[in-house]
């Protein structure tokens, strides 16, 4: 079995999807179910006998442990986070308990449980931990892409956050010889993205006819990878990444907000064309974020070199397949905007463990 935190969000739900499809072996899929978790990404998977899913929180050593204790894992894929810039910005303070002191407590529960496995398992445990390349700061309109050398330099709560985890990751390994495997990606974007983030949030406010913001002048940088691309990248990096070391994921596909804004509404345009005018009508500036990040790109050529690894998707792909799938799942989206697939988990998972 392996363990997956927060695989009830946006990149966990993907990984579980997809990792599915392709392995035969049983996942256990630990998440709190914040308001950015949905089981009902996962309800293709409710009679797969090998999909197991128990509602805690990382931060609850008691519990994590007794999980591990029951299911030895042969690794545990760490997903689960606070993962909203904005929110961070807000209310910094669970990012903090989520981020650092829940990744804490995920690395200490899985040091004692390894160190007690016999050799040959012993030899053979992951602890992979999913982090972001917003950990790196942020670059100038010249600088080189951020490879997994550039030295850290967070800048927001979420960023400082992810940043004190992939510290204690890097010391679990040095200290205590942890086989861990951190990976850094850039932005990703697909299927199962709450409509918090840039790319969903654009979608459904333009076929709702309302504003479309972007943050100041619109001309920050990111580098766009399509959600299935990382996923692919992760299980390269589970099955035969160093442990210790670090892996930058991301998709060569830097792109100011506005030229993303402008590439939704054009395929909008043509998919579900207004009645007058175009979606790039509903444009409007907004505040910009305080201590948005200009640029970030990554440098992906070591996962490429080492593992072989090379996205899939192109921007424009990727991005056609998004809009389609946010047009062909509006009962997804009614339930996650509604709330009301807060009800149906109450009444799905009134239990606390549905293994
Ligand atoms: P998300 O916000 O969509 O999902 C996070 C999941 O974690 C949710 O299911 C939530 O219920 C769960 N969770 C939150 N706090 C928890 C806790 N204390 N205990 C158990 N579960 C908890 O996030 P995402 O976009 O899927 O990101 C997943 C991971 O990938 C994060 O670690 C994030 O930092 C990293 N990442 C995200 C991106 C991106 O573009 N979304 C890019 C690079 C890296
Ligand atoms: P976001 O999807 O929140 O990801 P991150 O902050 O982790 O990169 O934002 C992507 C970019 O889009 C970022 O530069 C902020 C900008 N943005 C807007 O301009 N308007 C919005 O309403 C949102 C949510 C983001």
């Amino acid at each position: 079995m392996i363990f997956i935190t927060g695989g009830a969000g946006f990149i966990g739900s993907n990984f579980i999807l997809d990792y599915l499809s392709a392995h035969n072996e049983h996942v256990l899929n630990i998440d709190k179910l914040t308001y950015a978790g949905n089981p009902f990404n996962l309800s293709s998977l409710d009679n797969d006998a090998r999909y197991h899913f128990v509602q805690a929180d990382i931060a609850d050593r008691e519990t994590i442990a007794a999980l591990f204790a029951q299911h030895r894992p042969r690794a545990i894929l760490h997903f689960a986070a606070e993962s909203h810039v904005d929110r961070s910005i807000h209310s910094p303070g669970e990012f903090i308990h989520t981020n650092v002191n829940g990744s804490f407590t995920l690395l200490e529960v899985a040091r004692h449980y390894w160190c007690d496995l016999p050799p040959v398992e012993k030899e053979s445990f992951r602890f992979l931990h999913v982090s972001t390349d917003e950990v790196y700061g942020t670059l100038g309109p010249s600088d080189p892409p951020f490879s997994e050398t550039t030295p850290y330099a967070p800048n927001s709560p979420y960023s400082a956050s992810k940043a004190a985890s992939d510290h204690l990751v890097r010391a679990y390994h040095h200290t205590y010889g942890l086989p861990t495997l951190t990976t850094n990606c850039s932005n990703n974007y697909g299927p199962y993205h709450f409509p918090e983030k840039l790319i969903p949030l654009v979608i459904l406010n333009a076929l709702d006819g309302k504003p479309l913001p972007i943050y100041g002048d619109g001309r920050q940088i990111r580098d766009w990878l399509f959600v299935s691309d990382h996923c692919t990248a992760i299980r390269e990096v589970l099955a035969r990444g160093t442990p210790g070391e670090t892996y930058n994921i991301g998709g060569w596909n830097e792109k100011t907000n506005l030229e993303v804004v402008h590439t939704l509404c054009d395929i909008l345009d043509r998919l579900k064309p207004k009645t007058a005018g175009s979606y790039r009508d509903q444009i409007a500036f907004v505040q910009d974020r305080p201590g948005h990040d200009r640029r970030y790109a990554i440098d992906a050529r070591k996962l490429e070199r080492e593992l072989g690894w090379k996205p899939a998707e192109t921007f424009e792909s990727g991005i056609a397949k998004t809009v389609r799938w946010y047009l062909d799942n509006p009962q997804w989206v009614l339930n996650v905007r509604s709330g009301g697939y807060l009800k149906w988990l109450e009444l799905q998972y009134g239990r606390k463990e549905n293994t």
